[in-house]
């Protein structure tokens, strides 16, 4: 097998050095001044207890807060901090297969591609018979339970938030869910370590998901997530138990253009090291990622092609995603 690439085990042999294949090139890495961004406006939260009672004004917003997920989130992030401190000849038991993205590892770049300061532990969560539990490391006490348990409730808020879409596009609340066919939900448990050289590194290259939606849960006391707001790089500041709603691709294009993909990337800390768990919305590779016809009329023509299948699009992405030069 080849090596298992882990920024944790570089960091911990050599604290100041930071690898080639980690290094951007020069016109590629965060501005020094976008490293140390200081959240000056608040973004706007989505209270879910007034979500759920049909609430108009909170159905467009960022943060979630009163979800009703308050036990499953901080036993979430325990059951990550435990499973980075396992040893790594423990880790690698769950070491993702080359080609595949379940498992522990890193995210694959294509060759010549720059590495992201990051490992991660991704999972199949949802629906229950889609689980591949060889990766799960269940020798963590209660690590089933809590993965369970944030799985199930991450299910519950985003079909919340699915149902709300839906009716800010003047469909039926169960329609978009409807649309993903079986809705698929992987888990991407993340370790940032501390880095003596946050201005050469990205933590997580700027990109957009590939899903309908991605709830971020991140570490209370660092910003390290950056979201492209009008053409500039917006921290997103850690609210306590809340998460971070991002559009994904399959919003943008069911929407015809009108929720767009959020672009974000994340940023190094010098200091301290940082975790963060996202739960991803994923539809069913036959789910055509078609525009609603409602998103569509004279002012609105169509702009997304119809009838692209989800599989389809994912192969189209990865390809481009190969040969673009942003991961240099
Ligand atoms: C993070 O904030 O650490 C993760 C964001 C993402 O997965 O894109
Ligand atoms: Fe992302």
């Amino acid at each position: 097998a080849p090596p298992l690439l882990s920024v944790q085990e570089i960091v911990r042999s050599d604290t100041e050095n930071v690898p080639e294949r980690y290094i951007r090139n020069p016109g590629n890495r965060p501005k020094s001044s976008d490293i140390s961004l200081v959240p000056d406006k608040e973004l706007p939260v989505i209270d879910f207890s007034l979500l759920a009672k049909g609430d108009e004004d909170e159905r467009r917003k960022l943060d979630i807060i009163n979800h009703g997920a308050d036990e499953a989130l901080p036993k979430i992030k325990t059951a990550t901090r435990q499973f980075f401190d396992l040893p790594l000849s423990e880790k690698e038991k769950y070491a993702m297969p080359p080609d595949h993205f379940e498992g522990y590892g890193q995210e694959d770049k294509a060759e010549g591609h720059k590495r992201d300061w990051n490992d991660l532990l991704w999972l199949r969560t949802m629906p229950p018979h889609s689980r591949n539990t060889k990766y799960w490391p269940l020798a963590i006490p209660g690590f089933k339970e809590s993965m369970e348990e944030y799985a199930t409730e991450m299910q519950r808020v985003s079909y919340e938030i699915l149902g709300n879409l839906s009716l800010l596009m003047g469909m039926e609340r169960d329609f978009l869910k409807e649309l993903h066919g079986e809705v698929k939900q992987g888990t991407r448990m993340n370790y940032y370590p501390a880095c003596a050289r946050p201005d050469l590194v990205f933590a997580l290259s700027p990109h957009c998901d590939n899903t309908s939606l991605s709830l971020v849960l991140q570490e209370d006391n660092i910003t390290a997530l950056q979201v492209k707001h009008k053409g500039m790089w917006v921290p997103v500041k850690p609210i306590p138990n809340a998460m971070a709603v991002l559009l994904g691709d399959v919003m943008e294009s069911w929407s015809n253009g009108k929720y767009k993909s959020l672009e974000h990337r994340a940023v190094a800390n010098m200091e301290k090291p940082r975790i963060s768990v996202v739960s991803f919305v994923i539809p069913s590779n036959e789910a055509e990622l078609s525009p609603l016809k409602t998103m569509v009329d004279d002012d609105h023509p169509i702009i997304y092609k119809n009838g692209v299948k989800y599989i389809d699009y994912l192969l189209y992405k990865q390809t481009k995603e190969a040969s673009e030069d942003k991961n240099v």
